[in-house]
């Protein structure tokens, strides 16, 4: 959709012209899954998919939602003083947790606004298109009503929409990848300190392919609200023998000589992948900023390895398309996201792109029953205004 037909549809919906155009990214992880509320690090990059958030403020305390995504829905209509969290109000939960968080903030969001989305993040598929309606709808608010709060108040916002509104205990890494993504840069985040280090991924004649093995995450978020009580169950059986404060704060040779006072094995299997996923992830930065993309392909590998056989969240989709990508090629190739289905990413040199989504697709088809898709990543911005194509003639 382009701005002219986004433009059209908001006033075909609302019988008035928008003042206000923003974006917001989804985004991929590089590698360093499960480590963000570890206290470790991640290496996100924001990408071209995104949200776009049509807006422009009402007199009256009236909110009105309306997605292209959704449009048999129609509009949706609240109003400011009833904005509490619905199960039935599905993707509207999103901007409804940011209009109350903001305004909760700062006391100034005293009038309604209509505001219109449409998102070509594909959906379920673990690119964070939740975060990514959450910041577009954050920064949105935030210019229109002249909120001054600053990019990374609103990634933190956007984090407690997800803690306290939605009710899953993510890390920071979705909603920090896309408020404060950088064009052509990975993002290398100390997910303790919010220490920031931006990695320009400039690939010699390689691609990134997403993967998508269009399986739903079901029961995604309550396995992933498991698995973050079980790394803190670790961490607290941990702490009765070391002074840590997070999972992150563990090297290999420390988790090692440890481990044994966790007395489980599963809730040790957890803590390794956390502990192990953290140094892979500092290494990779090395492989990457030093152009040693074979080491990073290995890294990526042993990722998925990882999350696979200690965490357990890859599942059967995730893993036939990421083995059929490891037999046919890539550089390298791991799951991307919370995992429990959604995306893989690899490293494929572009003269093999075709060949290889050809042979992956097939492999894919033959084992799981339908078709994955694939999209060269692009890596874009993060959050940002646009400026609206017809503003000066409206
Ligand atoms: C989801 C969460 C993130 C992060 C990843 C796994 O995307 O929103 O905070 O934990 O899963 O790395």
């Amino acid at each position: 959709m382009n701005q002219t037909q986004m433009m059209a549809s908001y006033k075909s919906t609302f019988e008035t012209e928008p003042t206000h155009l923003f974006f917001a990214p989804g985004r991929i992880n590089l590698i360093g899954e499960h480590t963000d509320y570890n206290g470790g690090h991640v290496f996100p990059a924001a990408i071209t998919f995104g949200t776009y958030v049509l807006m422009r403020l009402r007199d009256d305390n009236l909110v009105r939602f309306y997605s292209a995504n959704f449009s048999e829905a129609g509009i949706i209509e609240r109003r400011l003083d009833d904005l509490a969290f619905r199960p039935e109000d599905d993707w509207t939960n999103y901007p409804k947790a940011m209009l109350h968080l903001l305004n909760e903030r700062t006391d100034r969001i005293d009038r309604g606004l209509d505001v219109w989305f449409f998102g070509n993040i594909p959906n379920g598929a673990g690119l964070s298109s939740s975060a990514s309606i959450e910041l577009a709808t954050a920064f949105g608010l935030n210019t229109i009503y002249g909120l001054d709060l600053n990019p990374l108040d609103l990634v933190k916002l956007g984090q407690r929409a997800e803690n306290e509104y939605i009710g899953v205990n993510s890390g920071i890494m979705d909603q920090f990848a896309i408020g404060m993504g950088k064009h052509g840069h990975a993002m290398l985040l100390d997910c303790d300190t919010l220490d920031c280090e931006y990695a320009p991924v400039d690939l010699d004649r390689i691609s990134i392919v997403i993967m998508n093995t269009n399986k739903r995450r079901e029961l995604a978020d309550s396995k992933y609200n498991e698995r973050r009580s079980e790394c803190e169950t670790a961490l607290s059986r941990l702490q009765t023998v070391l002074s840590i404060k997070s999972l992150g704060e563990l090297t290999p040779e420390t988790f090692e000589a440890a481990k044994s006072v966790i007395g489980d094995d599963i809730l040790v299997k957890r803590a390794r992948h956390a502990v192990y996923e953290n140094a892979r992830t500092l290494q990779a930065l090395d492989a990457l900023k030093e152009n040693r993309l074979a080491d990073f392909g290995q890294l990526m590998n042993a990722s998925h390895v990882s999350l696979r056989d200690d965490y357990e969240v890859t599942g059967m989709e995730l893993d036939t398309l990421v083995e059929a990508a490891w037999a046919n090629g890539a550089i390298g190739a791991r799951m991307t996201g919370a995992g429990f289905g959604g995306c893989a990413i690899a490293l494929v040199r572009n003269a093999d792109i075709e060949s290889f989504e050809q042979t992956v697709s097939d492999r894919y088809k033959n084992e799981v029953g339908y078709a994955p898709t694939f999209y060269v990543a692009s890596i874009g911005a993060g959050a940002h205004e646009l400026e609206l194509e017809t503003k000066e003639e409206v």
